[in-house]
């Protein structure tokens, strides 16, 4: 399967795509841990198709689809500068987001995402890539830690009404 995925950055003609992906992979993730009216309120603004619009539009961000087939697979956003979620990072680089879709999990999905994240950090010439996680999403914070990432630090997430810890989790990047 890997050998047939691309990792293809999104167009503006797959916002529409892209949106209703990334609900539906925050709401497979999460739903099942948290209060609905948590969640709902999280994704009615979260995943609101103009604010999607403007995160795809920010010149600091890029987006990228892991496509295999006509399947979409998984997608990855990654923050440089003012579009990341923490400002006192020096010379870094964010992994917003990184979700493969429940049907591809397990078969290479998010390692090609993260080998595109850290593509992307070596050319940016940032010394850094970090991600904030979920402290009780433990499959990926055991994904990030195989994939090297180390944990540094904590900041709350707010999830409707609930405050929630994040681990934050960075990499260093060797520049040549
Ligand atoms: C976390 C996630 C991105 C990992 O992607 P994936 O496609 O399932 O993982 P891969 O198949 O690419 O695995 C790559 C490697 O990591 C390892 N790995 C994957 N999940 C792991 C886990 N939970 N614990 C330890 N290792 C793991 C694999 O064994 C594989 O190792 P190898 O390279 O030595 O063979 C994916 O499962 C996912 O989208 N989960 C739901 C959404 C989510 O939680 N996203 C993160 C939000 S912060």
């Amino acid at each position: 399967m890997t050998d047939l995925m691309r990792i293809c950055p999104v167009g503006p003609e797959d916002l529409p795509v892209l949106r209703d992906l990334a609900e539906a992979t925050f709401l497979d993730t999460f739903s099942s841990q948290n209060a609905p009216q948590d969640v709902s309120a999280y994704t009615s603004v979260a995943f609101d198709m103009d604010k999607v619009r403007a995160e795809y539009e920010n010149p600091h961000s890029r987006f990228y689809f892991a496509r295999t087939g006509s399947d979409i697979a998984g997608y990855l956003k990654l923050n440089t500068g003012p579009a990341q979620t923490e400002q006192n990072l020096e010379n870094a680089m964010e992994i917003e987001r990184i979700y493969a879709t429940r049907a591809f999990q397990g078969r290479g999905v998010g390692k090609r995402l993260m080998a595109t994240a850290l593509e992307a950090a070596q050319e940016a010439g940032v010394d850094w890539v970090w991600l904030g996680v979920w402290e009780h999403n433990q499959k990926a914070i055991a994904f990030y830690a195989h994939q090297g990432f180390e944990p540094f630090g904590r900041h709350s997430f707010r999830l409707g009404d609930d405050v929630q810890i994040d681990v934050m989790m960075r990499k260093k990047i060797a520049q040549d």
